[in-house]
């Protein structure tokens, strides 16, 4: 614990495991090992913001600012984090047998991934606590973010990556200026040593749910959902989790806007969590009923950011699924590259593999009923598929100039 600041209308810091209270106006990472809620005073956000206030202010995340811990007066480091867009997809929805199927596409964001949303918000904090140095162990597109606002704002980011992560992720690193590093391992390994260089190099450690501000960022996701959809929420959010910080984050948003008496109903949607059969924590602790989630041996998936074999955040998650009634679902690994095809082709829109899984996962919650077929569905693309070079074969004809070309025409 260090420095000073203040932070908006944030009240204090509480640990998510046992309800302890601390100062929010110190720097804080975990408490006896597990994450922080950024706690608000909520009636004094509702004094001073309002549904109609919203209407007149930018379209980037940062209309939501009485939600979020940053100081009132001041201006954020900021890339123009765009509102992004909530799309209808009746072409892949009857493919799938559902009538209301939406996409929100994370992929506008400025480094082309939901990640930007949660280090915007951490990066600024730890800036106001006086730190120009962040570290923090990546599956590629979190790294990617980090170097981003970093560069932005004139500090100094350290990433290590497992050593096959995407190219597009490692080059993106790399421009922005981070000091980048693979690692002979997993992201846990990652993390490792990430803990034990934080202190040595003096940095502000970002890993997932290590501080307690990018699940803030997060939550802009859910309440930027709630507004485009006229404060009347889906009946299924289907996200791919790997550490979880977009799910509890939604979750937690969901939760201060029925607080605060913005939501048209008092319904929730239910929250489906998405891993692949490679790597699947989080759905054998859910269908074990256990609250906390083994470590997963020998993970392998073909969406690198729900490669997370385990997860400081696992009974977040699981809290959050269960109180929400939904579930977690886990695809088949192989099959991840075919959705991912198959969901670009039918939407037009930059399909991440993580996205891709649930695309599949909705397969099996339509043959489970575990969804009806005119429930309003919004699924999460996390990131653009530009940032990954492994899912896609190049596998497209190759012509004999010296020959007539037929294309074989599918309309
Ligand atoms: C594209 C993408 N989707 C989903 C995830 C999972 O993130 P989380 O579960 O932390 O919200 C990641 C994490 O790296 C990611 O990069």
């Amino acid at each position: 614990m260090t420095r000073q600041a203040q932070h908006g209308f944030v009240t204090s810091l509480e640990s998510a495991w046992d309800g302890t209270c601390l100062d929010a106006n110190l720097e804080h990472t975990l408490h006896e090992g597990r994450p922080l809620w950024v706690r608000y005073d909520l009636p004094g956000v509702g004094r001073a913001a309002s549904r109609e206030a919203l209407a007149a202010r930018p379209l980037t995340m940062w209309r939501y600012r009485e939600l979020l811990p940053f100081p009132l007066g001041r201006e954020p480091v900021s890339l123009q984090e765009a509102v992004t867009p909530l799309l209808r997809t009746d072409r892949l929805a009857a493919e799938l047998g559902f009538r209301n199927l939406w996409i929100k596409d994370e992929s506008r964001l400025p480094t082309g991934s939901f990640k930007d949303r949660g280090m915007a918000v951490a990066v600024n904090m730890a800036l106001g606590f006086g730190r120009r140095r962040f570290i923090a162990p990546t599956n590629g597109n979190a790294g990617g973010a980090l170097a981003a606002y970093a560069s932005a704002a004139g500090a100094e980011a350290f990433v290590f990556m497992p050593r096959d992560t995407p190219t597009p992720n490692v080059i993106e690193c790399m421009q922005y200026g981070a000091h980048t590093y693979f690692v002979d391992g997993l992201i846990s390994d990652c993390g490792r040593i990430t803990r034990d260089l934080t202190e040595e190099l003096d940095c502000f450690d970002m890993s997932t749910l290590k501080e307690p501000y990018r699940i803030e960022g997060k939550k802009t996701m859910g309440l930027e959902l709630a507004e485009q959809c006229d404060w009347s929420l889906p009946d299924v959010i289907v996200y791919p989790t790997g550490g979880g910080t977009g799910l509890i984050g939604m979750w937690k948003a969901f939760g201060e806007l029925r607080e605060l008496g913005w939501l048209r109903a008092d319904t929730l949607p239910r929250m489906v969590a998405v891993q692949s059969d490679g790597c699947a924590p989080i759905v054998r602790a859910f269908e074990a009923g256990q609250r906390l989630a083994e470590p997963w041996e020998n993970a392998r998936c073909a969406a690198p950011g729900i490669r997370v074999p385990s997860a400081v955040g696992d009974f977040m998650i699981l809290d959050a699924v269960r109180d929400s009634g939904g579930c977690a679902v886990a695809v088949p690994d192989d099959r991840i590259a075919t959705w991912q095809r198959l969901g670009t082709g039918l939407t037009g829109l930059s399909i991440c593999p993580e996205a891709a899984a649930c695309i599949g996962a909705l397969i099996t919650l339509r043959d489970r009923d575990l969804v009806a077929p005119d429930e309003k569905i919004v699924v999460f693309n996390t990131a653009s598929a530009h940032k990954y070079d492994h899912t896609y074969p190049c596998d497209v004809p190759v012509i004999d100039p010296s020959r007539p070309v037929r294309p074989q025409l599918r309309l």
